[in-house]
């Protein structure tokens, strides 16, 4: 429309001015708003820009191929990918406890983030051009939350954890900040990139590791990446996208029920539906969907999820119970 036009255009300038012939990093997340932020830096600077996305191992079923494919096609953007799921699944070994999962998370994150600033950083140098800047997706309500202030890089928006050392220390591009979410979302399809991009609900930084309830194994990642991948697929065929603030799946790695599948008995993993109605995450009440819609997410993940023989709905609001399980 007319206004995200104009928004576009007047971020673009803005970027352009400031950033002037320097040199661009974005960290790009998987969300929507590191998405958004680095796209319109894309469109600003263009080559100046250099992207990396660290896949951490935790992201839903198609969601790295999506920033790696879709989102390169879609902006142009020159993109640096570490695979460091080893790396973090090695860390996360023997670890069940919540706390403890997302300060490993947020520890390997800087450190695998840090490395891979400090390589394109080297790259550019020897191009003779300094790296300044870094691209953060700060929103307007993140700006009123934390009183306002501008500063140096701390990449903490989607992970909670600290900054990075004062030898990386870059001048933040926040061209997100005087936007609300519904605006981004709407820049966001502006500038061409994938709906599914778009329109992704909350997912927090720590990821499937934090809704896998006990040790995080690759093999439980698998089994709750198709269980997701499913609910996401029949929310999507019944049009519930835009009306539930987000559906976590969560598997319950440390019980077992028995159950009969297919001509035998089976002692399999439930997991358990969290869908929600929010406005902010501050409160939520669970969402009332449709019976059937339920009969076919659960009919479809005990068909088709060997590991799993039970579905289970939360019917509980926060307060008391907060949306993520863990
Ligand atoms: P809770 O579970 O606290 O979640 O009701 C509120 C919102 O925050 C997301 N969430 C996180 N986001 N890092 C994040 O970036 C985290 O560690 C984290 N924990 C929860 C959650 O998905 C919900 O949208």
């Amino acid at each position: 429309t007319w206004t995200m036009v104009n928004i576009v255009d007047e971020q673009v300038e803005r970027i352009r001015a400031e950033v002037g012939s320097k040199r661009v990093i974005c960290g790009l997340s998987g969300g929507v708003d590191s998405a958004v932020a680095g796209a319109l830096v894309q469109r600003a600077v263009g080559e100046q820009l250099t992207c990396v996305f660290v896949d951490h191992g935790l992201l839903r079923k198609g969601e790295a191929e999506q920033v790696e494919k879709d989102y390169v096609a879609a902006t142009g953007a020159r993109l640096k990918v570490v695979d460091a799921q080893d790396r973090f699944l090695d860390a996360l070994a023997g670890v069940s406890d919540p706390e403890e999962k997302r300060k490993i998370i947020g520890r390997e994150f800087i450190r695998v983030f840090e490395q891979a600033a400090r390589e394109v950083v080297a790259e550019a140098g020897a191009g003779g051009e300094e790296v300044e800047f870094l691209v953060q997706g700060t929103l307007y309500p993140d700006v009123v939350e934390s009183g306002g202030g501008t500063g140096t890089a701390n990449i903490k928006s989607h992970h909670n954890v600290g900054g990075l050392p004062d030898d990386l220390a870059f001048t933040l591009v926040e061209p997100l900040r005087e936007l609300f979410k519904d605006e981004v979302r709407r820049v966001g399809e502006e500038l061409g990139l994938p709906p599914e991009m778009v329109w992704r609900q909350p997912f927090p930084g720590p990821g499937l590791g934090i809704r896998i309830v006990g040790e995080v194994t690759r093999d439980r990642l698998e089994v709750l990446r198709d269980a997701d991948a499913i609910a996401r697929e029949e929310l999507t065929r019944a049009g519930l996208d835009r009306d539930i603030w987000q559906c976590p799946v969560v598997l319950l790695a440390g019980v077992r029920s028995v159950g009969v599948q297919g001509d035998g008995r089976t002692y399999g993993h439930p997991v358990v539906l969290r869908p929600v109605s929010s406005e902010d995450a501050m409160t939520a009440d669970w969402s009332r969907l449709p019976y059937d819609v339920l009969a076919a997410i659960s009919n479809r993940i005990t068909n088709e999820v060997r590991e799993i023989n039970r579905v289970v709905l939360d019917v509980t609001s926060k307060p008391p119970g907060t949306i993520e399980w863990e």
